[in-house]
């Protein structure tokens, strides 16, 4: 009886750390930096994979896919105090996105071409919203 009252104990201690933990997370970073960093790290890959001259169909596939991904979070990140201009943004951005998805880009030439569009949308929304 003892033991079972120091495991739900133990649990219950537990369970008040992971929650404070979880919420100190979440202040530290907040959703739309968290979008914008994971989108960051993707394209830094595809970058680093051009400078090495490394693009390979699927790793590059998967990052792209990521971008997609992660980009249909732009909007719901930085909620509904946004003006319609940045919607455009984007989904200036998707669209570009889905475009270098369908390409499938499979050489470093193909994926440059593919990501210009993607980087301009990215800074397009920046000079304005950032
Ligand atoms: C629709 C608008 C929009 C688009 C498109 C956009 N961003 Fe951002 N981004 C912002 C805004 C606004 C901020 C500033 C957020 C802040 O500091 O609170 C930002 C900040 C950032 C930051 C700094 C985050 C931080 O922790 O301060 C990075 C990195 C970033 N964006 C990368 C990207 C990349 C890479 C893309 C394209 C794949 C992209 N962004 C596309 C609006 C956008």
């Amino acid at each position: 009886m003892r033991a079972l009252l120091l495991v739900i104990l133990g649990l219950a201690i537990g369970a008040v750390g992971a929650t404070s933990a979880l919420s100190a997370l979440r202040q530290g970073t907040p959703f739309h930096k968290g979008v914008m960093a994971v989108m960051d790290h993707h394209i830094d890959a595809l970058r680093a994979d051009m400078r090495a001259n490394t693009c390979e169909a699927k790793t590059v596939a998967t990052h792209l896919d990521r971008l997609r991904e992660t980009a249909r979070d732009v909007r719901p990140a930085f909620g509904t105090d946004m003006d319609a201009g940045f919607g455009q943004a984007a989904d200036r951005l998707s669209t570009s996105l889905d475009e270098a998805v369908a390409a499938a880009p499979a050489s470093c030439a193909a994926l440059s071409t593919a990501l210009r569009p993607v980087g301009e949308a990215c800074q397009s929304c920046h000079r304005q919203y950032r």
